[in-house]
């Protein structure tokens, strides 16, 4: 962990969401030069967050109380783990996956990278991946150069892990069938936090995903369903 400089809150978008949680710049830019500080990780947490952030949800804020209640457990656990551990930095390490199920629109991946801003707040550290399913399976194909299990490792031993829109493909063929179940199934047996977003409604995940996967998903995942319109249309319209 390096030593972050005190922050601007309008070049990460952050005014709005520490007066939501009652976080103050005061804290956030404290701890001298100590850098295990809660508030430093938690500079350092939104610097790394700002890189992974797509552009379209760097503001993003979390509204779904079944997300806050989620990394209320996540960040309950890490700081268990460090105190059994002696470690100086709570991080996270195991917990809970969450499974956001909605049609197109209703704000699965806005809430998803709100997640990962919501998080980096806190002071607990968090190393999270993330990826779209469709550019996991795009990263992971075997092709000259690449060591695919060198790759993959990267996702499946990721701290946390965003997977957007798993169960796209309507016809998936036998190396995605393959990689997702090496990944869930790793995740699974680890208890390593995942949070995954799908279009498919909760009776479809088995007849896309196969029953292996979806058993999985159905004992590691709290399930969150978002309803409603297709929030871009509403904003076309
Ligand atoms: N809580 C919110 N506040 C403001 N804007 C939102 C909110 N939720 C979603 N949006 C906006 O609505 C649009 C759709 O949201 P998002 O991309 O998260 O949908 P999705 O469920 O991931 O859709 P898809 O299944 O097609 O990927 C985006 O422009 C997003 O920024
Ligand atoms: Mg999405």
């Amino acid at each position: 962990m390096q030593w972050i400089p005190p922050i601007n809150l309008k070049r990460y978008h952050l005014e709005q969401l520490l007066a939501a949680r009652g976080i103050t710049v005061d804290w956030l830019n404290s701890g001298e030069t100590d850098t295990f500080h809660p508030a430093n990780v938690a500079r350092y947490s939104i610097t790394e967050a700002a890189k992974i952030i797509p552009f379209h949800f760097q503001d993003a804020i979390v509204d779904s109380p079944d997300i806050h209640t989620w990394l209320t457990e996540l960040i309950t656990q890490a700081r268990k783990e460090q105190a059994a551990r002696g470690n100086p930095l709570a991080t996270v390490l195991h917990g809970r996956s969450l499974l956001l199920l909605g049609s197109t629109g209703t704000g699965k991946t806005h809430q998803a990278y709100g997640a990962i801003r919501e998080l980096a707040i806190t002071g607990v550290a968090a190393r999270w991946v993330v990826t779209t399913a469709a550019d996991l399976y795009g990263a992971l194909r075997p092709r000259h150069g690449i060591d695919s299990e060198a790759e993959f490792a990267r996702y499946r031993d990721a701290r946390i892990l965003l997977i957007d829109d798993l169960g796209a493909d309507r016809t998936p063929t036998e190396f995605v069938e393959e990689v997702n179940f090496r990944l869930i199934n790793h995740r699974y047996e680890h208890h390593l936090p995942t949070l995954i977003t799908t279009n498919l409604l909760r009776k479809e995940l088995a007849a896309r995903l196969g029953d292996r996967v979806t058993s999985r998903l159905i004992e590691m995942c709290q399930p969150v369903v978002f309803e409603g319109p297709d929030r871009r249309r509403g904003e076309a319209a």
